[in-house]
């Protein structure tokens, strides 16, 4: 292995020690701290475990933590009166409503509720829009982590080719906007891109956010280009439930001068990334 391996678990420690500071002086000034509430319906197990981990966090940094879990055959309406309450709660700062839902529910209809000033996840329509025309938004929280550990890495990321492998809302979009705004030669690449392998390979960063288990091996990728890997895969191997990213992590650190390992690379920070985003919230709230 020659690629050095890019600490996410570390940096996002950093990150939440920095936000803890930050709210215990807000606490002091303001007599109050911000405070989060994460939607989860439904009992999807990968969710369950992304929730408790965000409200433990939530806490430790010393912020106010607001869950609401509900049954899986929760209504339209009854979750969008919910978000309308949380709205309207002066103690909530920021709202996150765990994707996916279940099927019968439309996500669109319940994001483009969220007030955009609260959606710390960076997901209404306003704050799409201001991200993609370069004006004060609220970031998507693991986009902007990735984001934060290439700028940490790398310095300046002008002029660079970037590959972001996958089109989501949630990573592959906005990802390309920040690296855009970054001065980044932007390609976006996905199932359908013919030959991707030559495609990815042209790449001095390489996003991979397409959610299949090490589908990018060593040969997509550029001698010393960094490597982010956004997948979070459970596989079953030897017996075992084993975590693996989108990326072969053995054959692209043999090709690759930098890599995210998968766990501790990309997850710790679009958490840290969601802590500093309620702060942000609070701070304009309180402006
Ligand atoms: N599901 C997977 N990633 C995310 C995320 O960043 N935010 C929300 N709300 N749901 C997700």
């Amino acid at each position: 292995m020659s690629a050095a391996i890019i600490d996410g678990k570390a940096f996002a420690a950093t990150i939440r020690a920095r936000v803890a500071d930050h709210v215990a002086r807000l606490r002091d000034e303001q007599g109050t701290a911000p405070g989060l509430a994460v939607v989860l319906v439904g009992e999807d197990p990968a969710s369950q475990v992304y929730v408790r981990s965000k409200g433990k966090m939530t806490k430790e940094c010393g912020m106010q933590s607001f869950e609401h879990r509900l049954p899986a055959d929760t209504t339209q309406v009854d979750l969008m009166a919910l978000i309308a309450r949380l709205n309207a709660d002066a103690q909530v700062h920021g709202i996150l409503v765990q994707l996916p839902l279940p099927a019968h529910l439309d996500s669109d209809l319940v994001i483009n509720a969220i007030d955009p000033a609260k959606d710390v996840d960076g997901f209404h329509v306003s704050n799409v829009g201001l991200l993609g025309t370069g004006q004060k938004a609220m970031v998507p929280c693991t986009p902007l982590g990735c984001l934060m550990m290439l700028r940490d890495h790398h310095g300046s990321l002008s002029g660079m080719d970037a590959v972001v492998l996958g089109r989501s809302n949630i990573v592959g979009k906005p990802m390309a906007q920040l690296l855009l705004g970054d001065s980044c030669t932007v390609t976006i690449a996905h199932s359908r891109t013919r030959d991707l392998a030559e495609v990815t390979r042209r790449a001095d960063i390489l996003v991979a956010a397409v959610g299949r288990p090490e589908m990018v091996t060593g040969d997509y990728v550029k001698p010393g280009a960094t490597v982010i890997d956004v997948g979070i895969n459970r596989v079953e191997r030897d017996g075992a439930s084993r975590l693996v990213g989108d990326c072969d992590f053995a054959s692209c650190a043999e090709v690759a001068g930098a890599i995210t390992p998968v766990p501790g690379g990309v997850g710790p920070m679009t958490i840290a990334c969601l802590l500093a985003n309620t702060v942000t919230a609070f701070c304009r709230a309180h402006d």
